[in-house]
């Protein structure tokens, strides 16, 4: 009856942890990423502001010890500066590069891949001038630019960003991992959970949860253990109300069966002594009254049949004393009588039922009675089949029959929920389904106790 779960709750949230952790690496790359940027940029800031000072002291050389006059001159300062990849350059007033140093970067041992060297550029722009204005005595004579190369500097950051991969990469399966399994474990008592609401739905109402670790799974219990608890006293003020009921309507066709059988059944059988005693008297002295004498016995004898039939409804043999094969025989023979060929009904007994406790023959015999009744009132149907079963430690009884099927928009009048209460009343198991045939199909089970089989093989 459960729906199959589409997707496990452990995997879901795992897989969210993953998704929050795989965002949280990218937003941890960036930042590395951003900060490496800056610290280049920095750096070159730095490398350009000192070879503009360096280029400022050359030329006060120039103007005042009488040194060399070769301006600029980048090489001293470059020997200090210069790193892989790395250019120096002085650009005159006018624009025009004067010098420029660059020094070569081995080939990187992972080179970056387009993808990521065409995502990088779009974002830092490597390559980017970092220029410091060399300033003399107020005089602006030119500017030293300082780059890097704009491969190193991408090689550099997917060096960077591939350590941050090989760590997401192995950090995040192990993660998992572990998030799964601490879920399946603190998802455990679900399985209770679950496990309970299936016995309720299987009308096992003394399913109740144990205590749990966890807050919400605990009120989650409560609520639980709660409704079962209501479900379980109301179920059974139910029960017990059925029970009284059943009981109530019992003795009313035992009151009813007793007054027609005391009363009126007592008036019939006058009526028709008076009919023959008026018949020998018009036989006598107005043979034209005999006509009418006959008919009078007639009809009394007839109405004395219906209430027979009435009164073996009301009030059926005592199957205590006939037997509760010979009840049931006598029952389906008595719908064969009259249903007139319209619906056969048959009935095969396996096993021996004759010494069968009273309360379980008598509720039997009930619950065979209401469900012919039902067939031959709902049903429509050309055949009923009734098989009683003696198993080793319980009773089943099955009926079937071929025609419409019960409708369940139909409500249920009081014959099935009494059926129901005498199943309940012995213990057992009933369903009302319908049948291979296409018509209904009513299973009861009624367990035996070892005291009933014990006295039943005693019997044997
Ligand atoms: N053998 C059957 N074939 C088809 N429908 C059935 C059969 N037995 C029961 N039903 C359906 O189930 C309903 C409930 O049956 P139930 O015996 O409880 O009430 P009822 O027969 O209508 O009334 P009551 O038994 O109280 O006189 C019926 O009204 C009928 O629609
Ligand atoms: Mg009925």
């Amino acid at each position: 009856m459960w729906n199959r779960p589409r997707f496990d709750l452990k995997v879901r949230l795992t897989l969210r942890v993953a998704a929050i952790t795989a965002a949280c690496f990218a937003a941890i790359s960036a930042y590395f990423l951003i900060a490496a940027d800056r610290a280049v940029h920095a750096r070159i800031d730095g490398i350009a502001a000192i070879v503009a000072k360096s280029l400022e002291l050359q030329q006060g050389k120039i103007q005042w010890v009488a040194g060399p006059r070769d301006f600029p001159n980048l090489d001293p300062v470059a020997a200090y500066v210069m790193t892989p990849g790395l250019c120096l350059a002085f650009r005159g007033p006018s624009g025009e590069m004067l010098q420029r140093f660059c020094s070569g970067a081995p080939a990187p041992a992972s080179p970056s891949p387009q993808i990521f060297a065409a995502f990088y550029r779009s974002l830092f722009d490597p390559g980017r001038e970092a220029a410091r204005p060399v300033v003399v005595r107020g005089a602006k004579l030119g500017e030293t630019v300082v780059s890097v190369d704009p491969a190193v500097q991408t090689a550099e950051a997917w060096h960077e960003a591939g350590r941050l991969m090989i760590a997401l990469a192995i950090a995040l399966p192990l993660l998992c991992l572990l998030v799964y399994a601490a879920l399946a474990r603190a998802l455990r008592p679900t399985r209770l959970i679950r496990t309970g609401l299936e016995r309720i739905a299987a009308n096992d109402l003394s399913a109740r949860l144990p205590p749990f670790d966890l807050a919400e799974l605990s009120a989650i219990r409560d609520g639980f253990n709660h409704l079962a608890e209501s479900l379980d006293n109301a179920l059974a003020e139910r029960s017990e109300l059925t029970r009284k009921l059943i009981a109530l309507q019992d003795d009313e066709r035992r009151h009813l069966a007793r007054e027609l059988h005391d009363e009126f059944g007592q008036s019939l059988a006058a009526i028709r002594a008076l009919a023959s005693s008026a018949r020998q008297t018009a036989a006598q002295d107005c043979p034209a009254l005999l006509g009418e004498c006959d008919g009078i016995a007639r009809t009394a004898t007839s109405m004395m049949e219906t209430l027979r039939g009435a009164l073996f409804r009301l009030r059926p043999p005592d199957v205590e004393e006939l037997g509760l094969v010979a009840s049931l025989e006598g029952l389906v023979a008595g719908w064969n009588g009259r249903s007139r060929g319209e619906t056969r009904f048959s009935i095969h007994f396996d096993g021996a039922f004759e010494t069968l406790p009273a309360a379980i023959s008598a509720n039997l015999y009930r619950i065979v009675q209401e469900a012919l009744t039902n067939a031959a009132k709902h049903a429509g149907a050309t055949k009923v089949d009734l098989h009683l079963t003696m198993a080793a430690d319980e009773i089943a009884l099955a009926i079937d029959d071929d025609g419409r099927p019960s409708d369940a928009s139909v409500k249920s009048g009081m014959g099935l929920l009494g059926m129901r209460e005498r199943v309940a009343a012995l213990r057992g198991r009933m369903s009302f389904e319908v049948g291979a045939n296409g018509g209904s199909a009513l299973r009861v089970v009624i367990p035996l106790t070892a005291a009933e089989r014990q006295a039943l093989e005693h019997a044997a």
